[in-house]
């Protein structure tokens, strides 16, 4: 399993194939979906951000996903050991030590929202929600996350849970669990669509959502696009390279990768069906950016019988979504510190857990006691958020399109993808196609873009 003993030669894989998907799924879905992705595409105009956004993780994501399985896969080690063990000699172990700063950035404002929905379990509990109006929602949530201590004391809570399950291995945690709470979110997510669009005036969501308007669409809006797609589907940073070091060789790495990013897509759809109808309806403005859902769900629940039951149930259930992300996010990091410093698993998830929540603090802290400190006019938190989305892991995809594109042999490429001639996989020479020349041209020609004509806005 993920907790493998450090040099077992025979590294140890996961169990089920069942397994796997729910592994994969459970760090692809998480608050990028339900937190991040409503609020980047209220941000970025509604509808037409969603068709970019879906062509990205049509043309890109699938096929960078693919690659990510393949180069973890056939390396077999942490993200770092599997570029070192597939191309020996060269400088392509950089793109490992990328992942794992991208791992640190992630996690440090990613624990910071993490720790939001434990709050909200503790206030759906203390029915803080009913009868109040989506503007009192909204200062109770501002006030919230600019208190120096509380969301520290959640975020380093959560911090903790996340390291706990590394340390001891993911099967005996959370995949058990991952099985039957993944389906109940779904549920959830499925009636509070039902609640939300059936709310007068949600019709407007919907169409905000569904209706592109193309006449909206900038740089920026396809830069977020792009991020949002690495971001959602765990990209860019060797997650998947380091969980697919764990996979079996019949394991069909194409329809995996088909099958979680359209889990992850539809997830992402369904909480944005969630959120723009209640947004429209209680007159909340959709490019309120992170606090967006943190006011607009506890709205909907003032608004349901049992209202204060569903939303805590709701919230655990999100953090247990989360959770399933940032185990994977901090498993890139301990399976290199363990792997390459040689060093005990237990020691290195404490270490890195440590390093990350000093970071942690200080995206927590940008909210509140530092809102001031700002860097290309955004605070720590937003510049962590898009220095890891908008910037490492692209190039992290980059990286990865060109390794499997160019450094690996084609007939190598297609023995992992095929594994080893057990799947036709027919699709292998658009693969190629898009891996080759689609892919790397598409992010550098974005990332330039944004890098000389400045959507850091
Ligand atoms: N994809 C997760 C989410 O949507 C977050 C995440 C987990 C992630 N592992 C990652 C993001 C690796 C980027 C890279 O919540």
């Amino acid at each position: 399993m993920l907790s493998g003993s450090k040099q077992s030669p025979e590294r140890e894989s996961f169990g089920s194939k069942f397994g796997i998907l729910a592994a994969a799924i459970g760090s692809a879905v998480g608050l990028g979906n339900i937190w991040k992705f409503p609020y980047v595409t209220g941000q970025n105009g509604g509808g037409a951000f969603l068709i970019i956004y879906l062509l990205f993780v049509l043309l890109l994501g699938v096929p960078v996903m693919i690659s990510e399985f393949s180069i973890g896969r056939r390396g077999k080690r942490n993200v770092f050991g599997s570029f070192k063990s597939l191309a020996p000699g060269t400088p392509w172990y950089l793109v490992g030590i990328m992942g794992v700063v991208a791992a640190f950035v992630i996690l440090s404002f990613y624990s910071a929202v993490a720790g939001w929905t434990l709050e909200y379990v503790v206030r759906s509990v203390e029915n803080s929600f009913s009868a109040h109006t989506a503007e009192e929602l909204g200062s109770a949530f501002q006030n919230f996350i600019s208190h120096p201590l509380r969301p520290i004391l959640w975020q380093l809570l959560f911090m903790f849970f996340t390291a706990y399950i590394v340390a001891g291995g993911v099967k005996k945690g959370i995949e058990r669990y991952n099985k039957f709470l993944m389906p109940i979110l779904l549920l959830f997510l499925i009636i509070l669509a039902i609640r939300s669009a059936t709310l007068p005036d949600g019709g407007a969501g919907l169409e905000f959502l569904f209706k592109p308007d193309f006449g909206k669409v900038t740089g920026r809006t396809i830069l977020f696009a792009m991020g949002q797609a690495f971001f959602s589907l765990s990209l860019g940073m060797g997650t998947l390279i380091t969980y697919a070091s764990y996979f079996k060789k019949e394991e069909n790495l194409g329809r995996t990768a088909l099958n979680v990013s359209l889990a992850d897509t539809f997830i992402a759809i369904l909480a944005g069906v969630v959120i723009f109808p209640a947004v429209f309806a209680f007159n909340i403005e959709p490019s309120a950016g992170p606090s967006l859902v943190f006011i607009t769900l506890p709205e909907i629940f003032s608004q349901m019988p049992l209202g204060n039951i569903f939303g805590l149930i709701f919230f655990l259930l999100l953090a247990v979504a989360a959770l399933t992300s940032t185990v994977s996010v901090l498993e890139v990091v301990v399976a290199y510190f363990a792997e390459e410093l040689n060093i005990s698993r237990v020691k290195a998830t404490v270490v890195a857990a440590l390093a990350i929540s000093m970071l942690g603090v200080l995206a927590s802290l940008s909210f509140g006691p530092i809102a001031h400190v700002k860097l290309f006019g955004k605070v720590i938190f937003d510049l962590l958020d898009y220095l890891a989305a908008n910037i490492l892991l692209p190039l992290g995809g980059l990286c990865i399109v060109l390794f499997i594109g160019y450094y690996l042999k084609r007939s190598a490429v297609y023995d992992e993808v095929s594994s080893g001639k057990l799947f036709k996989a027919a699709y292998f020479p658009v693969f190629i196609f898009i891996i080759r020349f689609i892919a790397p041209l598409a992010i550098a020609a974005i990332l330039v873009y944004s890098v000389f004509f400045g959507s850091l806005g």
